[in-house]
């Protein structure tokens, strides 16, 4: 794992250091010390312009300190934001894991140039960046006889290393959040099952103070989660709910007044489509159909981490979707914990059965502040917004305008989308009080698929539900990211409940 480290002069045994540059060349403070060999490199490179995260590897000769100098593009220093320097850090880690670099340090100096990032915050990022991009998933890789030399550690060396330190120190607990929300998504579904993910969460959340409550399925039955119980029902492996409470509210009293805020996360750790199965060209990828339930686990764990002083409420809805002489069928029609009645028209549309069983649940524990609900919900999401956007669809203009900031602050991208009771309408069944596919057909189906979880939404609360089918999964390596599970939401919300 990659240790990142903070001094105020380089360590004699640093062999690797980093130096900012510009766009078109322009040098950084931390280049002048190096002012006459940078600049003439660079004139010799002309293919190095300076790019965000571009980079250029500099060979020194013997008696020099290092032995190579890597120049890191930083585009223009007047556009530079804490986004920016993630993306730069993300293409460093890439560019010195090429290398075989096993430590390297970041030379960062005041610099008037910058104009909106303090030094501090640039180095925390560029940092935060790197870490972000340096997750990897070996667990079920067989250790290799002579392992390639590792890198191991990134120092910064800045005169603001105690503060730089610090900011990062916050940044990397929401990276721990994000790991922990990919390592759940990359897990193949015959070791992460709705009984193995519900003792993982209390493994993973009880230690940190967040307290866990695993709801199994004969106490489901008893409630009257027939939602959610109707989705598992196909399966050897029984559904879970698990309950998570966060109370990091500080009173005078030690109660907190406030509401709590509420997080419901989709967990169907394998969706096979159930009765009405998928082709079979890709269902692999189904394993990341809890990519929702992982995005709540990383945000409790960062808020844990991270001693964040606010109450927080979440519920992941785990179950497996699987076609059986047990499982639910079209036709069906079940009830729901709400005591609405469903009738069931795909069994492919599961996701929003297990949603309104939590969402009620939530509603009725706890008579949240605000809900934000994520899930793998429709293959129609990706259809509209593709990969890069995660679409939102939000009843509360004040509760979107904090997602928007919150997600302009992280990069995480939002799309608002729209409620509507025409597709609210469009999930009222002939013969039931609901039905799970849309009356009009797939036009719109992200859309009316937020239409049927509305139908849950009690007395107004402020919700807001975030279909991240086409984000919590990459096939190709983003800037701050590998491919596959993404971790897409811990920052986002974990930036939101911070902040708001
Ligand atoms: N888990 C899927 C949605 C999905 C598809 C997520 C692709 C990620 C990538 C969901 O349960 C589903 O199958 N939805 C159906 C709904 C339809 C039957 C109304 C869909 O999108 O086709
Ligand atoms: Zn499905
Ligand atoms: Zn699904």
């Amino acid at each position: 794992m990659l240790k990142i480290t903070f001094a105020k002069s380089p360590a004699a045994t640093l062999k690797t250091a980093i130096i900012p540059v510009y766009k078109e060349g322009k040098l950084s403070e931390s280049a002048k010390s190096h002012k006459t060999l940078i600049t003439h490199t660079i004139e010799n490179h002309p293919n190095f312009k300076g790019k965000l995260g571009q980079t250029l590897v500099i060979t020194m000769g013997e008696k020099n300190d290092f032995d190579h100098i890597i120049l890191l593009g930083l585009d223009d220093p007047k556009k530079l934001n804490a986004i920016k320097a993630q993306e730069a850090g993300g293409k460093l880690f890439v560019a010195l894991k090429s290398l075989g670099t096993t430590a390297a340090g970041l030379l960062i100096e005041e610099d008037a140039k910058v104009k909106d990032l303090s030094t501090t915050d640039l180095a925390a990022n560029i940092a935060y960046g790197l870490k972000l991009r340096s997750y990897t998933y070996l667990k079920y890789k067989a250790k290799p006889k002579k392992p390639a030399p590792e890198f191991k550690s990134f120092s910064i060396i800045s005169a603001q290393s105690t503060t730089t330190k610090k900011t990062y120190s916050a940044l990397e607990s929401i990276a721990e959040g994000v790991f922990t929300a990919r390592d759940l998504v990359n897990a193949p579904p015959n070791d992460l099952y709705p009984e193995s993910y519900a003792k993982f969460i209390q493994n993973e959340l009880k230690p940190l103070g967040v307290s866990v409550e695993i709801i199994d399925e004969k106490k489901m039955a008893k409630l009257g989660m027939e939602a959610i119980l109707a989705v598992g029902k196909g399966s050897e492996r029984q559904p879970r709910m698990v309950v998570m409470k966060w109370n990091g509210a500080k009173t005078s009293s030690g109660k907190s007044s406030e509401a709590p805020i509420a997080l419901v996360g989709k967990g169907v750790t394998f969706d096979t489509g159930g009765i009405s199965l998928k082709p079979g060209a890709g269902m692999d990828e189904m394993k990341m159909d809890m990519g929702g339930s992982a995005a709540v686990i990383g945000t409790m764990k960062a808020l844990a981490l991270g001693k964040v002083e606010k109450d927080v409420v979440a519920i992941v809805g785990l179950a497996e979707n699987m076609p059986s002489h047990n499982a639910y069928r079209p036709g069906d029609i079940i009830g729901s914990l709400s005591g609405k009645t469903i009738e069931v028209l795909n069994t492919d549309a599961e996701g929003r059965l297990v949603l309104a069983d939590c969402l009620t649940h939530i509603q009725q524990k706890f008579k949240p502040k605000y809900i934000i609900d994520l899930a793998t919900l429709t293959g129609a999401m990706m259809v509209a917004l593709g990969h890069e956007y995660c679409g939102t669809f939000v009843n509360d203009s004040k509760l979107w305008k904090d997602m928007d900031k919150a997600s302009d602050h992280t990069g995480e991208k939002l799309w608002r989308m729209p409620l509507d009771k025409v597709f609210k309408n469009d999930m009222v069944s002939n013969v039931a009080d609901l039905q799970n596919l849309a009356k009009s057909g797939r036009l719109a189906g992200a859309c009316t698929a937020a239409g049927f979880l509305e139908h849950f939404i009690e007395n107004d609360t402020p919700w807001a539900h975030m279909d991240i089918a086409g984000t919590a999964w990459r096939k190709s390596d983003q800037p701050t990211a590998p491919k596959y599970g993404t971790g897409f939401g811990v920052r986002l919300l974990t930036q939101l409940i911070t902040e708001g």
